[in-house]
């Protein structure tokens, strides 16, 4: 039965049914066979919020199907930066259209570092950053979070200390707030990333493809914002918060001692966003806010649902409330489930092994498997929660007697 056409005051990820989300043929419907639960992917249960929708169906209409033109997604974008994280020097011509947050990353390191250069991330992190830096021919250099899932000042001075001996010119790719542990950076621990950056010489690139994306309780920091990230980068897109991810588009946002560098970014890169992926994510910042409050009460609603459900069905699971994102970084590691290492770096976003496998295999729930992460990851599993209450019950309900069979069967 189709579910009720969707209310603007409603709850996103309740309006559609299952038999309605398997007919979706993105990766996360198609990858496993239609008995599994697909909690892996970063993309969310929710159908389109109604003004990107309007703005789709206008253009498909019109037949507005051309190139992009004009600064309309850098405005919607400084709008609403000015108006939720009160960035009220953010300034379009500091600005260009990219094809999506990852190739932005490549583009911009391709500005600010030389081939073999070193690119600090903070493992675990988000796979592709892994995969792209290497694939651009810099050399990644991990700085591994603390034991709370906090950038450890320490580590990271260290990292940049490396990192420098490396090469000529190094990076910092932070993730703002960072994927898989759902941490959003407060603005001190900002400060000290710009604090110790200047002091190495390194530029930092922040990937803030997240921050609308901040549950109720935290508060999101530009990284441009910060004391001393006058020559820094951020990647925004509206990717993430209203489900865009095959609507390409992003934006590069360069600090004022930056804006020289964006200015040599070649011409070519701003003609790889699609016009379809620009009017969609104007469309997400300039009229999508009252969606994204309902978004983000649900996905709230869903953390607390998910911290109770693991409690009842997985005791030996632990996590830390996410502040932001829908991503839960589950520590499997009380389960005594063996973990692979990776072998020569992270692998591919959907290689699973350890608990991701038995959930997958027993369970018959997919989860993004943690040794992709990088250093720290092993052990443990990402939970995608941006799905119906009902979804996220059973997927919890299956792990857990999953659990119970195999250990009364060892
Ligand atoms: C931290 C982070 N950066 C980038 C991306 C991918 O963004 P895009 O598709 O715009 O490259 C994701 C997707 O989940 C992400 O979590």
């Amino acid at each position: 039965m189709a579910s009720p056409a969707p209310s603007s005051a409603q709850n996103p990820l309740t309006q559609l049914t299952l038999d309605e989300l398997r007919q979706r043929s993105s990766v996360k419907w198609r990858l496993h066979t239609p008995d599994v639960l697909p909690l892996w992917v970063a993309e969310m249960d929710v159908p389109l919020a109604p003004p990107v929708a309007d703005a789709l169906r206008r253009a498909v209409d019109l037949g507005d199907t051309g190139y992009p033109h004009g600064t309309a997604y850098a405005e919607a974008l400084g709008d609403f930066a000015a108006r939720r994280w009160g960035w009220h020097d953010f300034r379009v011509e500091h600005t260009t259209v990219v094809p999506d947050v990852m190739m932005g990353v490549v583009e911009v390191l391709r500005l600010v570092t030389d081939p073999g250069d070193a690119v600090v991330v903070c493992s675990p992190v988000y796979p592709p950053f892994y995969a792209f830096v290497s694939h651009a021919g810099r050399q990644v250099i991990e700085a591994p979070l603390g034991p709370d899932l906090r950038m450890d000042p320490a580590a990271l001075d260290e990292a940049f200390r490396r990192a420098r001996t490396h090469g000529r010119r190094p990076a910092f790719l932070l993730c703002n707030p960072h994927n898989p542990t759902g941490v959003v950076h407060r603005r001190d621990e900002l400060e000290t990333v710009a604090e110790l950056a200047g002091r190495h010489g390194l530029r930092v690139i922040s990937d803030e493809i997240h921050a609308p994306l901040v549950l109720p309780g935290t508060h999101f920091t530009p990284y441009l914002t910060v004391a001393g990230a006058e020559n820094a980068f951020a990647l925004v897109s509206a990717s993430k918060a209203w489900n865009l991810a095959g609507l390409k588009a992003a934006l590069a946002v360069a600090g004022p001692r930056a804006a020289a560098d964006l200015g040599r970014m070649p011409e070519e890169v701003s003609h790889g966003p699609s016009h379809l992926g620009i009017i969609a994510h104007t469309a997400a910042f300039h009229a999508g806010e009252s969606w994204l409050d309902l978004l983000l009460d649900g996905l709230d609603s869903n953390r607390a649902l998910l911290a109770t459900l693991l409690a009842e069905h997985l005791p030996s699971v632990t996590h830390h409330r996410p502040e932001g994102t829908y991503l839960a970084w589950l520590d499997c590691t009380g389960l005594g489930i063996a973990t692979e290492q990776p072998v020569g770096g992270p692998g591919m976003v959907s290689d699973v092994a350890g608990p991701a496998k038995v959930f997958l295999d027993h369970a018959r729930v997919a989860l993004s498997s943690g040794h992709v992460f990088g250093t720290g990851g092993a052990g443990f599993v990402r939970l995608n929660f941006a799905t119906s209450p009902e979804i996220l019950t059973d997927a919890v309900t299956r792990m857990g007697r999953a659990v119970d069979a195999s250990l009364s069967a060892g």
